[in-house]
């Protein structure tokens, strides 16, 4: 691959081809706040129900589903009115604001200009409930799902009778106000977070932590990331969050920066029970659990996943560039040639139709097709330019299976599928296609 960073390769090629685009790009963008295309947005809800089917669907966890705005009280238990803070300078002549973590010296990067003192910066949105703008109506937009979930604790265990341990998963908007976004959809401050948190006893905690860093790394991998892309980074005493008794990143080779390129992608905390006490404390209302004649405040292990940044690590994992082409078909169009090898059940298209040639013969039987699996999956029809180009722009968007009619087909009544990846092609019953892309997808 040449010089230019894949990061950049890769931000351009969702933008060219709907994955991802700056939100209000028509009055010049809003700084850090991103829009899905129709790809970004097929691509996302295929992370999200993987997420939830690793999680919710095949464990003792439940579903949540808690509003973005919240009683004020519980940004005061959490600690985040007091804690949430970023430490922040600005520059004297450029007045370009920066975070304190991010500077390596004491002057303005952009500028070289003087910096002021440093001062805590809250990063919470705040904005106020109803018509009047007073300061007991000031409220927050949640910069976390988790305490949605805590303070639905005893709801979701009374209602579902569920014994512990037990776990409630939850997938949702999160705000922040960071002082300095960037990288794409790496750093933003309107993102989504697939959180859970596993309610246990405190002698159970180390082992479940372990636990689910494994489950969560698995996940990844049983995606199709590359294993020497992901680590682990324990945090040291001076990195922890207030919350936590021990934290866990995972991270990713991102590749930001040469020196340092692995960046976090997701948190895996033992909270201990500072959550719930603090919401005891403050909401005055007991949430303990009775069980075994026992009652006790569990403890809390919490994996936290950016949906936003799975997805751009997901992009940026699949990303391949093939020089010269792979095939004659596609030498002849240009040398360098974009495969996205996207896990099949990530990939926002599942399946292109492509007729040989645009005879109305032809077109009907592709549609007749076409119409059969878009029932049971996202499926695109595409009848224009050579069949090299359309391959190529489906490999570009990470399409794992081409379908062509030909004129064959009119008579045996089969069609010719081509896999991506190998670009093996082989000829399949139209009868027997739904058979075959279940297997394949399943
Ligand atoms: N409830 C714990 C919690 O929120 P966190 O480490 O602050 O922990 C968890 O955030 C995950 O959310 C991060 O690992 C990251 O994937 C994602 N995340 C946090 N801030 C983000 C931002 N500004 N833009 C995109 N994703 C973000």
């Amino acid at each position: 691959m040449d010089k230019e960073r894949k990061f950049d390769k890769v931000v351009n090629l969702a933008k060219t081809r709907g994955f991802i685009f700056p939100s209000s790009e028509i009055y010049g963008g809003l700084n850090s706040i991103y829009d899905y295309g129709p790809l970004g947005i097929e691509l996302k809800n295929n992370i999200k129900k993987s997420w939830w089917n690793f999680m919710v669907s095949q464990r003792d966890i439940v579903g949540l589903d808690s509003a973005i705005l919240m009683h004020p009280k519980i940004w005061e238990a959490s600690g985040h009115i007091e804690s949430f803070h970023d430490l922040l300078v600005d520059c004297q002549k450029c007045k370009i604001r920066w975070r304190v973590d991010d500077l390596e010296k004491q002057k303005c990067p952009e500028c070289q200009g003087k910096l002021t003192k440093e001062r805590n910066f809250n990063l919470m949105f705040k904005t106020s409930l109803g018509s009047v703008e007073e300061k007991a109506n000031s409220i927050y937009l949640r910069p976390e799902t988790a305490q949605g979930i805590y303070v639905n604790f005893l709801n979701v265990k009374e209602s579902m009778r569920l014994k512990m341990p037990f776990g409630i998963a939850q997938i949702g908007k999160a705000f922040r106000n960071e002082i300095t976004p960037g990288n794409s959809i790496f750093r933003m401050r309107e993102f989504e977070q697939m959180e859970m948190q596993y309610f246990v006893k405190e002698k159970e905690a180390s082992n479940i932590f372990k636990k689910w860093l494994e489950l969560r790394k698995k996940w990844y991998l049983d995606l199709g990331i590359n294993k020497k892309n992901l680590k682990f980074h324990k945090h040291t005493k001076d990195e922890l969050a207030h919350y936590a008794k021990k934290a866990v990143d995972i991270e990713y080779n991102f590749g930001f920066s040469e020196k340092d390129p692995f960046e976090e992608l997701e948190g895996v905390h033992n909270r201990g029970n500072f959550d719930l006490k603090q919401h005891q404390d403050f909401s005055k209302r007991k949430l303990t659990v009775k069980e075994e004649s026992k009652e006790y405040l569990p403890h809390i292990i919490e994996t936290s996943c950016g949906v936003d940044r799975a997805l751009l690590m997901f992009l940026i994992d699949a990303y391949d560039e093939i020089e010269g082409g792979r095939s004659i078909t596609t030498k002849s169009i240009k040398d360098k040639e974009v495969v996205l090898r996207l896990h099949p059940k990530l990939a926002p298209i599942k399946v292109a139709i492509l007729p040989l040639s645009k005879k109305d013969k032809l077109s009907n039987k592709a549609k007749e097709v076409y119409d059969n699996l878009a029932k049971d999956y996202r499926v695109q029809y595409d009848q224009t330019g050579s069949i090299g180009k359309r391959y190529r722009r489906q490999d570009e968007i990470g399409t794992p299976y081409c379908l062509t009619v030909d004129f064959d087909s009119l008579e045996d009544g089969q069609v010719t599928i081509r896999d991506r990846d190998t670009m093996d092609q082989e000829r399949i019953a139209i009868s027997k296609l739904k058979e075959y892309f279940y297997n394949k997808f399943n």
